[in-house]
């Protein structure tokens, strides 16, 4: 068996030092870098994402005080507790335990609960504010670990759904799918291709002479959840505007044709979306016969749209998408990844030349916050899994 992710560990070692006793399970769930197809989640649209190697981990166990307790070993061991029924309100704003009361009321909705009380210590790796979904890795973690100790058999869709409900009824964050379902479905070694109308995940395959390279613009993304509101509504009134669901029904034929009457800046949103879906499909091939020129392009292509079109990019991690991109030349490229003002660049980038690259940009790279670089080789990991608490 592979060795241990470190936040099992923690989270192992955190419940036994405050519980006294061994956790019966441990869930965990992995982070994630989104390769190609950005802001299209929410519009039924495409996603190219894969699992990174860091996650978080929940430990659970029974208790008898009635309660569920739970604590987070990453914010001073800070801990929450609520009665398991009914359903538990959100606290402030920004509370990390809205994530356990969300995942927890989405999980038991209606239905009275009987539990005799329950102890959990949650430990996490992915760095935050970094769009590495941190959050996302946390719910779903919650879900899985939730859906067994409930004995309920659900599906890694279900529990993305449980886990994104989570997002918008307690966190308050208005998120699409792509998150918690990579999270939860991700298969090792390959990224997974992602229809968010249908749900489907298939696993696309990487060719071994391509690397995945991550790197923090060392902007933490803030205000980013207005902004992400705000798109959401702009994509849904571009569709309104084509009479359609959602911009997945829009061609690129119907959009020239609706150029002289549309708003500028919705077709620009609207541009974005339907040229990200294409570039999404195109990168699925290349990304398995390891055609770096193809894939370098596209990538260049995401960045400029999201950039340009649909305008979630920052002067910060356009300086570091160019100067990536002046290393790497023709064989492959770089992008910004996930909602965008801020966090993370992902690269992809010649297998041979990848540890290179990854020390040029560390070297060079200076971040606005003056904190030390974060730039990780990413090996696609696998979703979320639950490991013996013994
Ligand atoms: C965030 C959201 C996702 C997705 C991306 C942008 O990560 O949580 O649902 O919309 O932004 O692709």
């Amino acid at each position: 068996m592979s060795r241990l992710p470190a936040p099992v560990v923690r989270a192992r070692a955190g419940f036994v030092a405050r519980f006294g006793r061994a956790p019966t399970r441990i869930a965990y769930a992995p982070g994630r870098v989104n390769l190609m197809g950005d802001h299209t989640d929410y519009n039924d649209g495409l996603v190219l994402p894969c699992a990174i190697g860091c996650g978080t981990a929940v430990a659970m166990g029974p208790a008898d005080d009635g309660c569920i307790t739970a604590l987070a070993l990453d914010h001073g061991a800070a801990s929450d507790q609520f009665a398991p029924a009914p359903p538990p309100p959100p606290l402030a704003s920004g509370h990390w335990a809205n994530h356990v009361r969300g995942v927890w009321a989405a999980l038991t909705g209606d239905q009275r609960a009987t539990l005799s009380g329950l102890a959990l210590a949650i430990s996490g790796d992915v760095p935050q504010g970094a769009g590495l979904s941190s959050s996302a890795a946390l719910g779903v973690a919650l879900a899985t670990g939730f859906a067994a100790l409930l004995d309920r058999p659900m599906t890694a869709a279900q529990r993305a759904l449980a886990a994104q409900r989570s997002e918008h009824d307690h966190v308050g964050t208005n998120c699409g799918i792509m998150d918690q379902l990579v999270s939860a479905a991700a298969s090792a070694g390959t990224a997974s291709l992602i229809d968010c109308r249908s749900m489907a995940v298939t696993p696309a395959p990487i060719a071994p002479n391509i690397a995945i390279i991550i790197a923090h613009s060392g902007v933490v993304r803030e205000l980013a959840a207005s902004a992400y509101n705000q798109r959401r509504r702009e994509c849904a009134a571009a569709a309104a505007h084509f009479g359609a669901a959602s911009l997945r029904d829009v061609t690129p034929d119907q959009l020239a044709a609706a150029q002289p009457a549309l708003d500028p800046q919705l077709f620009a949103r609207a541009r974005h979306v339907i040229g990200e879906n294409a570039r999404v499909t195109a990168a699925v091939p290349a990304l398995a016969s390891g055609d770096l020129a193809t894939l370098g392009g596209l990538m260049r292509a995401s960045h400029a749209a999201l950039r340009d079109d649909f305008a979630v990019s920052t002067p910060q991690v356009d300086a570091l998408v160019e100067a990536i991109n002046a290393m790497i030349g023709a064989h492959g490229g770089a992008r910004m990844t996930g909602g965008g003002f801020g966090g993370c660049v992902a690269v992809l980038c010649d297998a041979a030349r990848a540890d290179d690259i990854a020390a040029r940009i560390a070297s060079e790279y200076q971040r606005p916050d003056g904190q030390p670089p974060l730039v990780l080789r990413v090996t696609p990991a696998a979703g979320a899994r639950l490991y013996p608490g013994e």
